[in-house]
């Protein structure tokens, strides 16, 4: 058995493990629901991980292609027909090998198969370690928006293994640490000063117990969207030239000058936001240039999580929590108040 780190999701009824170290990726049979014949593996061509992951019992592989247009009903609906002709019922298992893209497209399509059967997600990125797999949120994407069209459907269990990071681009690396740096503001822990493996596990821990106490974000849960409202509005403005977790580093900078423009945070707690997000994570906090102000506040004003007005997640003297009706005069400041791309990250004066 490999060595390796264990974070429960608790969740009554249905909590569930995310293993995290090198290796992992062998404990797939071991954790597998009861009474699973079949599993389908949702995977993208030339993963390394694929190959290694055997659930011990029949299992055929369906590739989806790599990009955002991947993340469609259509790619779903052709993945429950490929279940139905692999003969896949009620009691058997989806497994999805790969980055958030896989698990939210995989956890979907198990989500809605039959009305619901099993997945196991076995995270290759970074961000699908430390965020997207966990925690249940699956979905596709609509031309109005990501993400728009979804289900919470818990993983049976999660497996993190180490061994895939050792290949990934570095453009998912720096996706990844969009998602950690946020995890840094929400807890101010130092995450950086961990062990990979401690860092990841911590990483699921803090989401652990945030979905934990509200698995369907009526509340609490919507803390882990810090720094997603500009980010989404980012990604569909640039047709997905920046990545999610690129665009959660400048949505990050952007949330705190939302915040210093109402007032819940000073100066210097707007420059400690650029002083993580680019000393210390390497990311970029900058705007790129040229993007339209009124179509980044009509796209974040689509936001999910809107239930008044515009709606953000903002740091305070409470730390992060949900803020209703943020005046759109405060929202258009903020944009102003960035730095804009000029191929360096910039510290805010
Ligand atoms: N990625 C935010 C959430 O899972 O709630």
């Amino acid at each position: 058995m490999s060595s390796h780190l264990r974070v429960t999701v608790p969740l009554a009824g249905r909590s569930y493990d995310v293993l995290v170290g090198n290796g992992v990726v062998r404990e797939l049979a071991g954790v597998l629901p009861a009474g699973v014949r079949r599993v389908v593996i949702v995977t993208q061509a030339g993963n390394p991980m694929t190959p290694l992951a055997d659930p011990g019992v029949p299992f055929e592989v369906l590739e989806i292609p790599d990009g955002e247009q991947t993340k469609s009903l259509s790619t779903v609906e052709d993945l429950c027909r490929s279940f139905v002709r692999f003969g896949m019922t009620r009691s058997d298992c989806v497994i999805g090998v790969g980055g958030g893209l896989v698990t939210d497209v995989a956890g979907f399509a198990a989500s809605v198969f039959h009305r619901g059967i099993a997945v196991v997600h076995v995270a290759t990125s970074l961000l699908a370690m430390v965020d997207a797999a966990i925690g249940g949120k699956t979905g596709v994407n609509l031309p109005e928006g990501k993400n728009l069209v979804g289900a919470f459907w818990q993983p049976s269990a999660v497996l993190c293994d180490l061994d895939a990071l050792t290949t990934l681009p570095p453009r998912e690396t720096r996706c990844g640490m969009g998602e950690m740096a946020k995890y840094h503001f929400l807890t101010g822990d130092d995450l950086l000063g961990l062990p990979l493996a401690e860092r990841i596990a911590r990483c699921a821990a803090i989401k652990a117990e945030v979905v934990g106490a509200d698995e369907r974000e009526s509340g609490r849960r919507a803390i882990l969207n810090y720094g997603h409202t500009l980010a989404h509005a980012l990604e569909t403005a640039t047709a997905h030239q920046l990545a999610h977790g690129e665009a959660v580093a400048i949505g990050l900078a952007y949330a705190a000058r939302v915040a210093h423009e109402l007032g819940r945070i000073d100066s210097d707690r707007v420059r400690e936001h650029d002083r993580v997000i680019v000393d210390a994570y390497g990311l970029d906090n900058a705007l790129p240039a040229g993007l339209d102000h009124d179509e980044l506040v009509d796209l974040m004003g689509r936001d999910k999580k809107v239930v008044n007005g515009l709606t953000f997640v903002l740091d305070g003297a409470n730390g992060v929590e949900t803020v209703a009706e943020v005046p759109a005069d405060a929202v258009r400041r903020a944009l102003t108040r960035m730095p804009v791309a000029d191929g360096r990250a910039r510290i805010s004066p």
